[in-house]
This record gives C-alpha cells, sequence and structure tokens, in this order.
C-alpha cells in the first residue's frame, strides 16, 4: 500500500468514530505526518464543535514539527465561516507544507474552494487519494448536497414465502408479527441511530402503533416521517407522543398541538415523493431509512428514489397476506444472522 493511501485509510477509520453524530455535517478524518509517523491524529465528532484538521493540530505535541509536516485530512478542509473558523486559515497559520486531500467537498459553500486557497498560500496539495472510499463513507452527506434529497434506504423483513406481513386478524392488537430475530431487530435499531429521519405509511402506522425510535441500541432517534393523507391515523397512536421530532404528512391544514410534532400539507394529487423530499431537504435532512409498508417502499423503487435496500428473509410461512415489495436485487450482497438471511442491494455504482 502507499503512504498516501496508508494514512488516508486511517483518516477514514478515525472519521467513522462520529458516525450518527456529526450531522449536518459530514464525518471528517485527519492525521499529521513527520518523517513517516503519525505525530497527531483528530476526527469531527460533533456539529459545531472543532473540525478534524484541528483536533489533529491540538494534538500534536511539538508543534515545531508542523512547519516539515504533511497534514492529511479525508475530506477537503473548510474555506468559509461555518459555526467555527476554516480549516484551511489554521493549517496556513501553522506552514504546513503539505497537504492530502481524500475528495473534495461537495457543499457549494467549499467546493473546491478550500484546495484553491490552500495552493494560493503555497501548499504542496494532493487531491483525489482512495476518493472512492472517502466518498462512500459521506455518501449520505455527498446525495443531499449533490441530489438536493436525502440517502434513502429500505428496509424490510419477509417471510420465505415473500410476504411482509400475514393476513390481519380485526380483532388482533395493534402490533408487528415479527419475521427476523432478536438480533436482526437489534442491528435495525442500531441502523436506526445512524440515519436521521425515519419514515413508514399509514397503514403500517394504523396496523403496528410503532414507536419509530432507537431502543436496542444507544444513540439518537432519527425525527419520525409518517404519512397520513386523510387523518386515518388515531390521535392515541404512539407516533403523536410527541416524545420524538415527528413530521407527518397530510392533505389539509391540522389543528394539534405539540412541541415535537408538526403537520406539513402536500397535495396528495400530485406525486408526492418530490414534495416529501423537498421537505425534508429543507429541514437539513440527509438521510431517511424507509420502513415499509408495501405500498411505501413499492413507490419509491417504482419511482427509482433509492439508494440502498436491506432486506431480511426470516424462516416464517404465512401463507397469505401482504406481500413484499419487488425489487430487482441487482449488486446485491448476502450475509446471515443466524437463521436470517440478510441482502443488501445498491443503486449506484
Ligand atoms: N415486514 C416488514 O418489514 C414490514 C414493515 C412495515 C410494515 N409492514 C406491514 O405492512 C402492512 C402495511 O403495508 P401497506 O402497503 O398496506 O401500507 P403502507 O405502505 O404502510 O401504507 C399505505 C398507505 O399509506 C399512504 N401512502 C403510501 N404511499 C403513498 C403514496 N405514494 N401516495 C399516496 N399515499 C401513500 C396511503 O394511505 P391513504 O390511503 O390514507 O392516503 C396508503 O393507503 C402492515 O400490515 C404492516 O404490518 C411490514
Amino acid at each position: 500500500m502507499n503512504k498516501h493511501d496508508k494514512y488516508i485509510r486511517r483518516c477514514i477509520e478515525l472519521a467513522q468514530n462520529g458516525f450518527g453524530t456529526t450531522y449536518p455535517n459530514p464525518m471528517v478524518g485527519s492525521v499529521i505526518v513527520y518523517d513517516d509517523k503519525i505525530i497527531g491524529e483528530g476526527w469531527h465528532k460533533k456539529a459545531g464543535e472543532p473540525h478534524a484538521e484541528v483536533n489533529a493540530i491540538r494534538s500534536v505535541k511539538d508543534k515545531s514539527l508542523l512547519k516539515k509536516a504533511t497534514i492529511y485530512v479525508s475530506l477537503e478542509p473548510c474555506s468559509h465561516f461555518g459555526k467555527t473558523p476554516p480549516c484551511c486559515d489554521l493549517i496556513i497559520a501553522n506552514e504546513i507544507p503539505n497537504v492530502v486531500v481524500g475528495t473534495v467537498d461537495p457543499n457549494e459553500k467549499v467546493a473546491g474552494n478550500g484546495i484553491k486557497k490552500l495552493i494560493a498560500a503555497g501548499a504542496n496539495v494532493v487531491v483525489g487519494v482512495l476518493e472512492d472510499e472517502c466518498n462512500e463513507l459521506n455518501k449520505r452527506f455527498f446525495t443531499f448536497h449533490q441530489k438536493k434529497r436525502p440517502y434513502i434506504i429500505l428496509k424490510w423483513a419477509e417471510s420465505l414465502d415473500g410476504f411482509l406481513a400475514p393476513e390481519k386478524d380485526i380483532n388482533q392488537d395493534r402490533k408487528p408479527i415479527w419475521i427476523t430475530n432478536t438480533y436482526s431487530r437489534q442491528l435495525v435499531h442500531k441502523w436506526r441511530s445512524e440515519e436521521q429521519a425515519i419514515l413508514v405509511g399509514t397503514q403500517t402506522v394504523i396496523d403496528d402503533n410503532p414507536k419509530l425510535n432507537v431502543r436496542d441500541w444507544s444513540g439518537n432517534n432519527p425525527v419520525r416521517v409518517v404519512l397520513d393523507q386523510n387523518n386515518r391515523i388515531s390521535r392515541d397512536s404512539r407516533i403523536f407522543d410527541d416524545s420524538v421530532k415527528t413530521l407527518v404528512f397530510t392533505k389539509s391544514e391540522i389543528s394539534f398541538s405539540a412541541e415535537n410534532t408538526t403537520f406539513e400539507v402536500i397535495d396528495f394529487n400530485q406525486n408526492i415523493l418530490p414534495q416529501i423530499l423537498e421537505v425534508l431537504h429543507q429541514n437539513q435532512i440527509q438521510s431517511i431509512i424507509i420502513e415499509g409498508g408495501l405500498q411505501t417502499l413499492q413507490s419509491f423503487i417504482d419511482q427509482n428514489i433509492w439508494d440502498e435496500a436491506r432486506i431480511f428473509i426470516g424462516k416464517s410461512i404465512f401463507g397469505n397476506g401482504t406481500k413484499a415489495p419487488l425489487l430487482q436485487k441487482k449488486n446485491a450482497t448476502k450475509a446471515f444472522i443466524q437463521n436470517d438471511e440478510l441482502i443488501n442491494v445498491r443503486n449506484y455504482d
């Protein structure tokens, strides 16, 4: 492995420590190298807190070495004043002569300006080391800035014979019928903690009364997003408990006063997906996990507006009920969580 690859790989490792806590900022890692030894390391922990480069520079004990060092950073250093001052200025002020950048920042406020500023100040700048890996690290951030919508993960569990749920018994309590084992369900809670929002359709709320929060893992709760065109969801449903920020898409104004629950009016006579995604983009939501049911998932699949699908196949046989969505499983990878099969499909190269 060449030297640049080795140190950018370390930047990626460091950056991943910030998974789920840096929104709306990207995950970024940085290392400072002198004489082929790492003399400083840092990563961005939380929006509003110091960027990776600041933490890496602060961690260097002998600051005199900075004038002969190379700073590696997985994403282009920022050149603008946000909640913190520009990292480029700090690199320039510390006279670090060499800068190696994994990938260019897609944020319009940066987008190459950081690199230009460093070059203008006389630094030797190398750009595009492990670029694909650095882009993949921040796929949510890149999708948000480039496609002006959140990164979309479709998730469902289906029975061995291809059903999302068995035929409903109207006398039965509102609760889901589990298809997967407890480890798979715990993994889903970890996934929820990694995304900024979670969406389900009206019928799923009516049938299952889900909490849509993170319980079997520690981390942030995603913003709950539900569709309720005709106010079919009863107000005593868990999604209306106001315990988590919740966004409800409806067709007309609703008078409901709660601190964390917002109703957003959209035109259900038009295609609702672009309207939902626009509102999510305005709310700075960079990623969303869509957890069902069939109609909701199938609309995203049919309009080809999704980035990744995570499908569990359990061992139960239902015989009838709500069918699983239809999705062409190209570029799929498979894994097993005990007896559950987990298929991951990517909708990008
Ligand atoms: N196994 C799993 O992973 C899993 C996950 C979730 C749910 N489920 C099961 O799936 C079943 C529900 O699936 P489902 O397909 O019946 O319901 P759904 O997708 O949860 O909800 C469908 C309803 O949502 C609204 N809706 C969704 N997409 C829309 C669109 N593009 N445009 C307009 N409105 C839209 C409509 O309500 P209006 O008609 O009121 O507008 C529609 O009737 C439940 O039994 C649940 O248990 C299983």
